[in-house]
This record gives C-alpha cells, sequence and structure tokens, in this order.
C-alpha cells in the first residue's frame, strides 16, 4: 500500500517504537557499532518527518532503556553524545515543524549538563501542538508500575487514598505517560518480536507490529507500511466480535 492509501485507511493517533538493530547494520557492514547509532539518528529524523505527514499526534521513540546501562561505558557515551547532537542540530527544526519534545525515564542517570539540555528543550517547545514527540530514555515499564504502585502505597498508608477507589485511570495518572494518550500502535524493528519493558501497562491493547528492518534503514514507506498493517487489523479491546 503506498503512502496516499496509508493516509486513508483508520489512522493511529499514538504510535510507539522500539528502535532495534543499530548494532546488527554496523556489524553487516564492517562497522563499529556507534556507526548503525549515528545512521540511527538520522532514521529519527526521518521517521518524526513521516509521522508528521502521516498525520500521527504522538509518537514516542525507546532510545534508552533501562537495561541499556549494562552496555560497555563507551556505547552509553556514543549514544549520550548522538542525544546531545541531536538536540543541539534538530531542535530548531522540530520547533519550526510544531513538534513538542518530551521525555520520560531516569533522565538523571544521564548526568546534569544533559538532563538540562533535556529540560530546555521540553520548555522551549512545550506550546507546539502538531505532534508530540517523547523519547523514553532510561526507561523501564516495570520500574515505573513499582514507582506508581510505591505512591499508591504511600498514600493508602498516610490516609489520603481509600484503596477501593483506586482504579485504571487514577492508577495510570502516577505513570509517567499521565498525559498522553495510549498507544494505538507499537512497531519494532530488526525483526525481533518482544516489548523488551517498554510501555507495558499502555500497551495493554496496542497492536503490534514487526518490521524486518533494521532502524538505520528504517524509512517513511516503512512507516506507511506499519500504519497500514494497523488500518487492517480488527480492534476490539477485549470485546466480542460483532457477528
Ligand atoms: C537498538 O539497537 C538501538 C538503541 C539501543 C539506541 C537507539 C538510539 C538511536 C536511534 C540514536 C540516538 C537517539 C536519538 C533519539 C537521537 P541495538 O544497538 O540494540 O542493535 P542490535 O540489537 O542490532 O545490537
Amino acid at each position: 500500500m503506498d503512502d496516499g492509501a496509508a493516509r486513508n485507511v483508520r489512522s493511529a493517533r499514538h504510535v510507539a517504537i522500539i528502535m532495534d538493530g543499530n548494532g546488527r547494520w554496523a556489524s553487516a557492514r564492517g562497522l563499529p557499532r556507534v556507526a548503525g547509532h549515528r545512521e540511527g539518528s538520522k532514521a529519527v529524523r526521518r521517521c518524526i518527518e513521516a509521522a508528521i505527514d502521516l498525520g500521527v499526534g504522538w509518537l514516542t521513540l525507546f532510545a534508552f532503556s533501562s537495561e541499556n546501562w549494562q552496555r560497555p561505558q563507551e556505547e552509553i557515551a556514543d549514544l549520550t553524545f548522538l542525544l546531545r547532537h541531536y538536540l543541539r542540530t534538530e531542535l530548531d527544526e522540530l520547533h519550526r515543524n510544531g513538534v513538542r519534545l518530551a521525555v520520560i525515564g531516569e533522565r538523571g542517570r544521564f548526568g546534569p549538563a544533559v538532563a538540562a539540555d533535556l529540560a530546555a528543550a521540553e520548555a522551549r517547545t512545550a506550546g507546539n501542538t502538531r505532534l508530540t514527540l517523547t523519547i523514553a530514555l532510561s526507561y523501564g515499564a516495570r520500574s515505573e508500575i513499582l514507582e506508581a504502585a510505591r505512591r499508591v502505597a504511600e498514600a493508602v498508608q498516610a490516609g489520603t487514598l481509600n484503596p477501593e477507589s483506586l482504579d485504571e485511570t487514577k492508577f495510570g495518572a502516577l505513570l509517567s505517560t499521565a498525559s498522553m494518550p495510549d498507544p494505538d500502535l507499537v512497531i519494532r524493528t530488526s525483526g525481533e518480536q518482544r516489548l523488551s519493558n517498554f510501555l507495558l501497562w499502555q500497551a495493554a491493547y496496542a497492536e503490534l507490529v514487526f518490521l524486518d528492518v533494521m532502524w538505520p534503514d528504517f524509512d517513511r514507506a516503512h512507516f506507511a507500511e506499519a500504519l497500514a498493517e494497523f488500518g487492517r487489523r480488527e480492534r476490539r479491546f477485549g470485546a466480542r466480535p460483532v457477528l
């Protein structure tokens, strides 16, 4: 299906992407992993342009997981450098294009300079409404859910919350994604088929699309293909099919 056809099918309001395969892309070419991450940054740019063009209002990118801290120091430094470089070189254009930037995850673990860059980018773009781009950095869904559970326990202990009154809406409001709609579609590149601790609560009813493309090669056609696949899926949210 071409882009035009993809635009005509029911659109996903919020698309979340697990950008996977940078390392394999690089090693297939005899290049260091950092080369894959560098090309991956270019794919991030293409992906955002495509999201805007295809009418997606919310885009969430998994850029660094809580588990990624176990990678070699050098690779973590490369990824941190690329993130700062991306902000320095792309923020003006993101802002011009009406993109609001948001960050979820433990950004403080990247150090005060990175945290300050991220806060400044968020503040500068806070009024934009065309696309909300959320970057998940040092993010892990289990620890996000645990933190919310801890806050519930504290509120119950303090007598400010009646356990009976806790529902999904109230619990969801304690997560880092409180102000966002749940993702309709989760895309993972590289052919791997798992969620890897990404948005486990929020993606409860998301459609999952796994693409056989390494992230550095991801382009607008892949985005359109995933949206077209989303449009063909019948979403029932657990309800019975209409006979
Ligand atoms: C997964 O590939 C990708 C990452 C862990 C990092 C994603 C980072 C970028 C796309 C670049 C910088 C980000 C921004 C937002 C500018 P992998 O290294 O796990 O690949 P592999 O599974 O093939 O080894």
